[in-house]
């Protein structure tokens, strides 16, 4: 399957960090941002991924993650030039999706622990996924709701009465009919093709499955100065305590088999003397 990664938007609640850098590459504790959106997809085995930002922070994206080749995967670039909604990179992704079914995640969305993204990404039979996380904040988000057999009755963007404390994250599989599903959409009073109406588009059709993320995974965003911190900190405490880095791209690379001992050793020659680089040396060299 294919990936999509959102990484557009003005980034205006970080302003005056958004002077320096897209939001999706700020530092979260010891790697960019896009790191972790990227890793989810790649520990999901997907190879072939397209991601989508301005024209004007496309280059440093370039620059920063070249075509993936150094981590065993295909990555190719989209322009969004104005920043029209999540649901419009979709409309923009029409040659990379070719009809076929593709997981999009946000560039600014960090997961960690088992999600079961590539469980999902091997057995897709047509139809949208969608994940259900509670949230102590959800009227920040779109907001879901189950009957109690587990059927979704609702998805409402930014709701002010949220109808349940479940947030929908940043990470879709969708099938190849979410290219005319987008183009269809009408613009929200924000001004944006909303996800949450494509979801919708998809619940109406009755090919919509949500799936409740337990407790014990962490889900993440880090689009304001408070949850850019908390992102940090919480990546910065699991990296100390357990002394394994999350999302390193050149341990899962390896651990996928997406390259062999040899292109990665020779990946890790290339980078500066760092702690980054001796974690990969210690990871994955040993
Ligand atoms: C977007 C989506 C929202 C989703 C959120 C996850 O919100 O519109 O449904 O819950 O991402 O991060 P936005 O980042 O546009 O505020």
């Amino acid at each position: 399957m294919r990936g999509m990664m959102l990484a557009g938007g003005a980034g205006t609640r970080l302003f005056p960090l958004s002077r320096v850098s897209s939001k999706q590459l700020q530092p979260v504790y010891d790697k960019p941002m896009i790191y972790y959106p990227l890793a989810t997809l790649m520990n999901a085995g997907i190879r072939e991924i397209h991601l989508i930002s301005t024209p004007h922070d496309l280059p440093v994206f370039r620059e920063v993650l070249g075509d993936g080749h150094q981590w065993g995967v295909d990555l190719s670039y989209g322009a969004q030039p104005e920043p029209g909604g999540i649901a419009q990179a979709v409309v923009i992704g029409e040659n990379f999706i070719q009809s076929e079914p593709f997981t999009l995640v946000l560039g600014d969305n960090i997961f960690h622990g088992p999600i079961g993204l590539g469980r999902e990404v091997a057995n897709h039979d047509g139809g949208a996924v969608i994940w259900g996380y509670p949230v102590d904040d959800p009227q920040r988000y779109g907001v879901i709701e189950f009957d109690e057999f587990g059927a979704v009755l609702s998805i409402e963007e930014k709701p002010d009465d949220p109808r349940s404390h479940l947030a929908v994250p940043g990470l879709y599989v969708y099938d190849g009919t979410a290219v005319v599903r987008a183009k269809d959409l009408k613009p929200s009073a924000r001004g944006e093709l909303e996800i949450t109406d494509l979801n919708l588009s998809f619940l109406n059709d009755g090919e919509l499955r949500a799936v409740e993320l337990e407790r014990n995974i962490t889900w993440l965003d880090s689009g304001t100065h408070e949850s850019l911190l908390d992102s940090s900190n919480f990546i910065a405490a699991i990296e100390k305590r357990q002394g394994y880095k999350v999302a390193c791209l050149e341990e899962v690379a390896f651990n996928m088999g997406f390259v062999s001992g040899d292109e990665i050793a020779h990946t890790i020659e290339a980078m500066p003397r760092s702690p980054y680089r001796s974690y990969c040396e210690r990871a994955i060299l040993g």
